[in-house]
């Protein structure tokens, strides 16, 4: 930057008459500490991609995505969860001021004002201080939301029921069901079906019917004196059609 001598000055003193345009500096005046972008910048970038690719892989093969079985909407027992960053969302939906009736309040009013805050805090927080202890009501909200998130979260990983979620979703050996098979209607008129499951697949509220490790008489057994969860007397049948069930049952193994 020339100053004083030789410098010639316009109106405003402040304004040099022969004003540079206010572009950066070409690269070339930096010799030895740019490096061109082709192909050595790309090179380097991609160098890392690689080496995270390769390491989010092995962290796939590793650890396979939980995948439940096929989504079935004639479950109506199963309890979806979300993942865990929405944990604390979903918390929320399970206080009495904030379900029910009240839904709108817990899915709508107390998020929209939080994140309603955050979308707004550059028009309310207009200080000029950068020091979270000069900030303290910005600075207050923030510990109170990571205090909330956090305990929301704590609380429905607390509260699930986690052995129940395994089972619901088990992925069970699929077997072809003949849905023309004596067997298979008088499930259906009997309405084993709707805790079952359409293909025997059960659900969260039965397990499955296919792959049963019981002869014929224990299912017989089951089927007429339940067996916990199992209510007795569902079947109203005759005894032959029983033992046809039975049968239809204990038939359907994994090949
Ligand atoms: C209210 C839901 C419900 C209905 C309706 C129902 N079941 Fe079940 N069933 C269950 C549950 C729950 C179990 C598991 C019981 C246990 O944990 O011991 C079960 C178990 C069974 C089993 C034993 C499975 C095994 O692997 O040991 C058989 C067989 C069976 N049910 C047949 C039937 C038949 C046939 C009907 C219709 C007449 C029927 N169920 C109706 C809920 C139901």
């Amino acid at each position: 930057m020339h100053r004083g001598k030789g410098m010639k000055f316009v109106g405003d003193s402040r304004v040099p008459a022969e004003r540079m345009p206010n572009i950066p500096k070409d690269y070339s005046e930096y010799p030895g500490k740019t490096e061109a972008f082709w192909p050595n910048f790309l090179l380097k970038e991609w160098m890392v991609g690689a080496v995270f690719l390769i390491g989010f892989l092995c962290l796939t093969v590793a650890h396979p995505s939980p995948l439940e079985k096929i989504a079935d909407p004639t479950d109506t027992a199963y309890i979806p969860l979300p993942d865990w960053y929405f944990l604390f969302l979903y918390q929320l939906l399970k206080y009495s001021y904030a379900s029910g009736p009240y839904t709108v309040i817990g899915a709508m009013i107390m998020p929209g004002l939080a994140f309603g805050g955050l979308l707004l805090a550059p028009f309310i927080d207009r200080g000029p201080h950068r020091r979270p202890s000069k900030r303290p009501l910005a600075t207050g909200f923030m510990l109170l939301a990571i205090a909330g998130i956090f305990y929301l979260t704590w609380e429905s990983v607390a509260t699930h029921n986690w052995e129940a979620a395994k089972a619901q979703g088990k992925i069970v050996a699929e077997v072809e069901v003949d849905h023309e098979a004596e067997g298979y209607k008088l499930l259906e008129a009997n309405t084993c079906l709707t805790c079952h499951g359409a293909e025997l697949t059960g659900g969260a509220g039965a397990p499955a019917l296919v792959g049963v490790k019981l002869s014929n008489e224990e299912v017989m057994e089951v089927i007429k004196n339940g067996r916990n969860a199992m209510p007795a007397g569902m079947f109203k049948g005759t005894d032959e059609e029983l033992q046809k069930v039975a049968e239809f049952i204990t038939s359907l193994q994994e090949k």
